[in-house]
């Protein structure tokens, strides 16, 4: 992303805010993993929208209007002994000529600062409730200055929730996301490839994930979420992450794995035979989810609304478990009373960005929101049989779920991560060919 995007951004919420607002985003914290070892940090989604900067112990000021400079940047000064240890910084410096700031101040001006700036403020447009540090700091800066107010000091009059603005940007993505969205994808596309590859009877779920993990790191990506690599009934755990068990001749193996790379995520799921055959009932299960993911995909077109693709995928379904005896009923009853859940229990899609879970509203007031170019959504249909004496043997511990990445554009449905093979012979062949 260059820096006339971020600024474009900035420039944008600014106009959203309008004269008399302050915008106060604050970076991620450093987050420990055990002991005195920090998790890698990642920058707050939000923050990074707006600035492109990646360091932790920072926040960004806009105040639209504001003479003296609408954009400050408070970072970590330049340390050289710090800075040996921990990496290079870019200080004030760099945050102007690097980062677009009008100013820049050291991390720790921010209390003698920050409060006589939000006293010439109307409103205050920040995120509360996520870091619960940053929340009180804002408190005691808020406190501050009502306890001046007897010396003439204003207080802001309005505090807003700056996720709504920001939120509602971060859902239209602009071309340059798109791209990089694609990027991600074709990262994860060529991961479920080698995955396919070299999986067979025997190998251990977690050696099929290190796959993955080769894949990403060799491209500068890392996961976006923990994968899930499940065989046979551990596919019909749907947050299965433990990746420990056997991979069994007979059994399919489902795949949920997607990377971000240069902070834009994937999430992509393919499911295959781990001998490389699919068995009668396995193929019968599969087509259904397939032809419930195509419907829902040729569903995501501008005009239409969120809603429309996840009912597709849920008729699909539904009439390919009554055609398989696992239903029984008038296909209107048993869409109306959900008897399809025990076998498609979530949704089937979210919409994915900067975060795999991308922010952004599902409904506008009580209204599903309608579908516009730039959205991207997953579209992610599955069944999932358990361990139920009541269905025929063959059928049952079979999981499956097909998951692409999928663009709205003025040509239909754009998707992202369509080089990865679903249909039932390619995979075959992939399996056993290369
Ligand atoms: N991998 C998480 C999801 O599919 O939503
Ligand atoms: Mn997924
Ligand atoms: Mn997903």
């Amino acid at each position: 992303m260059n820096s006339e995007e971020f600024k474009k951004r900035r420039r944008q919420l600014m106009r959203m805010v309008g004269q008399g607002g302050i915008v106060i985003l604050p970076a991620a914290p450093v987050r420990m993993r055990s002991r005195d070892v920090e998790y890698r940090f990642r920058q707050d989604s939000d923050f990074f929208y707006m600035t492109g900067f990646a360091e932790p112990e920072a926040v960004a000021v806009l105040i639209p209007g504001r003479e003296k400079g609408e954009y400050l940047l408070f970072c970590r000064e330049r340390n050289k002994k710090r800075e040996q240890w921990d990496g290079l910084r870019a200080g004030q410096r760099g945050a102007v000529d690097q980062y677009g700031a009008d100013d820049a101040f050291p991390i720790e001006d921010l209390d003698d600062i920050l409060p006589g700036i939000m006293e010439s403020c109307d409103r205050v447009y920040y995120t509360m409730g996520m870091y619960s540090e940053f929340d009180s700091r804002m408190a005691d800066w808020v406190n501050t200055l009502r306890s001046r107010l007897r010396r003439g000091t204003q207080t802001p009059h309005e505090f807003v929730a700056l996720d709504h603005l920001l939120h509602d940007m971060r859902l239209y993505k602009s071309r340059s996301e798109i791209s990089a969205l694609r990027k991600s994808a074709k990262v994860a596309v060529e991961a479920h490839k080698r995955a396919m590859r070299v999986t067979r009877p025997g190998l251990f779920e977690y050696e099929i994930e290190a796959e993955f993990i080769h894949e990403f790191r060799q491209n500068d990506a890392s996961n976006s979420y923990s994968p899930i690599v499940g065989g046979g009934k551990n596919a019909c755990v749907l947050h299965y992450i433990d990746n420990n068990a056997e991979l069994k001749d007979g059994d399919l193996l489902l795949i949920d794995a997607g990377c971000e790379l240069d902070y834009y995520a994937s999430d992509v799921t393919r499911t295959f035979p781990i001998n490389g055959k699919f068995s009668p009932e396995q193929l019968a299960v599969y087509e259904i989810v397939l032809a419930a993911q195509e419907a829902a995909i040729e569903k995501i077109i501008v005009g239409n609304h969120w809603n429309e693709p996840h009912d597709a995928a849920v008729k699909v379904i539904t009439k390919g478990l009554k055609k398989l005896g696992l239903l029984e009923g008038s296909l209107g009853s048993l869409i109306k009373t959900a008897a399809y859940q025990p076998f498609y229990m979530h949704r089937t899609g979210h919409w994915i960005g900067m975060d795999v879970h991308d922010v952004g509203d599902y409904k506008v007031g009580n209204k599903w929101r309608m579908l516009e170019v730039g959205m991207v959504t997953t579209v992610e249909p599955g069944i999932y049989i358990g361990n139920n004496r009541k269905i025929p043997k063959a059928f049952r511990n079979i999981g499956i779920r097909i998951e692409d990445d999928v663009a709205i554009s003025n040509k239909g449905p754009d998707i992202l991560s369509r080089d990865l093979v679903k249909e039932p012979d390619a995979i075959e062949s992939l399996m056993n060919d290369g």
